[in-house]
Parts: structure tokens; C-alpha cells; sequence
């Protein structure tokens, strides 16, 4: 069993009968998700899950998982997901893939929101390894970039694997992959992309993980909770 499988198979011992469990997006989430479906079905377990991606909500129709549409809820018991970075104070990097509205609505609509992660996604600062991910409102982004820019960042949009084109997030909405100095830290800039007109949503995701669980040479380590 590798890493992320042993922080999702802690995870799954979380779940309890009757719960509405958030499904995250990525390699991690993905063993979430067979653990899940695997304990409801050894165990007659039985939960509504919701899905913060098309490819999530395939995994959990492909495994049986009864699914709830996102716009049906306004709370959840339990969210799972992977993340891109983790600092030392728990804040998260996300947003990576394209689902990143509904991956902090989750996040934030649930009583408790674990991240799952191996050793890798440890930083000591978000944007460390990655650009920070900003959805911005397609007519918005030259203001938005040129805004982002003031304070430093530089960058641009996404493009597609093929590069002939631009990456359009699941909600609609263009990606700027923008970098930072060091020198601004993450609260200020997850304060300054909240104040920016134009943006949709970014991938700094503050004083929202409950738990991060993280599989490191085949130990589970807890962070925080
Ligand atoms: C998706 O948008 C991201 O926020 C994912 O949570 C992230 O990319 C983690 O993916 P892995 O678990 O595959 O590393």
C-alpha cells in the first residue's frame, strides 16, 4: 500500500452510517473513494456522497456511491481531498486540476474538511513548488493580471496540454498560474486575490482544513486536529 492509500484508509475510518461525504478530485481523492466504496460495501455502510468534479462524480457512479447534485446542499458532514502544497500552518495550495469553486464550497460547507497527502506536498510556504491558481471571469483577465501584477506576480493563463489554446476551469472561468516574492505571504495574498474585482476564485485555501492526514513512509502522521 502506498502513501496516499494509507492516508485514505485512515480517512475512510471517519465516515460514519447516514453521513454526506464530499469527494475531492486527484490521484488522492481517488483512493478515497475506493476505500469508501469498499467499507460500504464490506460494512453496510451507508452515505450521499457529492462530487467536486465530472471525474469524481464518474469514480462514484462507476462504484455504486449514491450521489446528491451539489446544488441540492447546504451543508456536509465530512469533505476529502488532496491538495497541491501544505504549509506549516495548515493552509492549502489547490487548484491544480479545473474544479476549484466547487472544491473550497465543499471545503467550507463541511464540518469537517480532511486533506489527504503524502510527503511531497509538504512546504514551508504556499508557492513553494507551484504557481498560485486564480480563476478570473473571462472579459476580466488582462485587469485582473494587471492588478496581480502591482503586486508583484507574474505569470499568465493557463494553457491546454497541446498549448493552442486556453484552459477553461469547470465553472467557466480563464486560470492565471501566477508566482509571487516570498516576501508576500500567504494571508496577505489570499486577502488581496479576495479584495480583486474579477476574481472568481483562487487556490489558497486558509483556516479550512480540519485535519491534514499525511501517508509518509508507510506511517500515517497527523496534522493539526
Ligand atoms: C485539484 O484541483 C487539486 O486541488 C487536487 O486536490 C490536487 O491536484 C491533488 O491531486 P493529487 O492527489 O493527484 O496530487
Amino acid at each position: 500500500m502506498n502513501d496516499k492509500q494509507l492516508a485514505a484508509n485512515h480517512a475512510v475510518q471517519q465516515v460514519q452510517d447516514g453521513m454526506v461525504v464530499g469527494l475531492g478530485t486527484g490521484s488522492t481523492a481517488n483512493c478515497f473513494i475506493d476505500a469508501l466504496a469498499k467499507r460500504c460495501q464490506e460494512e453496510n455502510l451507508y452515505v450521499t456522497v457529492v462530487a467536486s468534479s465530472v471525474v469524481s462524480t464518474i469514480k462514484a457512479q462507476q462504484l455504486g456511491l449514491p450521489l446528491i447534485a451539489l446544488e441540492h446542499l447546504s451543508r456536509l458532514d465530512l469533505y476529502v481531498d488532496g491538495a497541491d502544497e501544505v504549509a506549516p500552518d495548515l493552509t492549502l495550495l489547490k487548484g491544480r486540476g479545473y474544479d476549484l469553486v466547487r472544491e473550497k464550497l465543499l471545503a467550507r460547507a463541511s464540518d469537517q474538511f480532511l486533506v489527504l497527502i503524502d510527503q511531497s506536498k509538504q512546504v514551508s510556504h504556499i508557492g513553494e513548488k507551484f504557481p498560485i491558481p486564480v480563476e478570473v471571469m473571462p472579459f476580466a483577465w488582462q485587469m485582473v493580471k494587471h492588478q496581480l501584477e502591482k503586486l508583484g506576480g507574474q505569470g499568465g493563463l493557463r494553457k491546454t496540454a497541446n498549448q493552442d489554446g486556453f484552459v477553461v476551469s469547470a465553472y467557466g472561468s480563464l486560470v492565471l498560474d501566477m508566482t509571487f516574492p516570498a516576501e508576500i505571504d500567504s494571508k496577505a495574498l489570499h486577502r488581496a486575490l479576495n479584495e480583486t474585482p474579477g476574481v472568481v476564485e483562487h487556490g489558497i485555501f486558509q483556516n479550512l482544513a480540519s485535519t491534514v492526514i499525511m501517508g509518509k513512509n508507510g506511517e500515517v502522521e497527523l496534522l493539526g486536529g
